[in-house]
């Protein structure tokens, strides 16, 4: 079971931003696309199946290591 601190969250700062889940286990691939429409805010966690999160377009986010922010130019 995840601990609070697995928690983390994301806010797009535009349309279309991406939440991307790929999967755990030694076959790493793709679970769920999710996307957020700007101020759109998502909640999520670490999971028996998903061990990595990939965020596409510019977002806030939020995790127990702290706060930082995506964007397109790749900054
Ligand atoms: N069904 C997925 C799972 O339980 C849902 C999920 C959890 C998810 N955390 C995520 C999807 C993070 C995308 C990003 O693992």
């Amino acid at each position: 079971m995840a601990s609070n601190e697995d928690v983390f969250v994301i806010k797009a700062k535009a349309n279309g931003v991406q939440v991307i889940g790929l999967t755990r286990g030694s076959d790493t691939r793709f679970l769920h696309t999710e996307k957020l429409d700007k101020g759109e805010v998502m909640i999520g966690q670490f999971t028996e199946h998903t061990s990595l999160v990939k965020v596409r377009g510019k977002a806030t986010i939020q995790t127990s290591h702290g706060t930082m922010e995506s964007n397109d130019e790749g900054e």
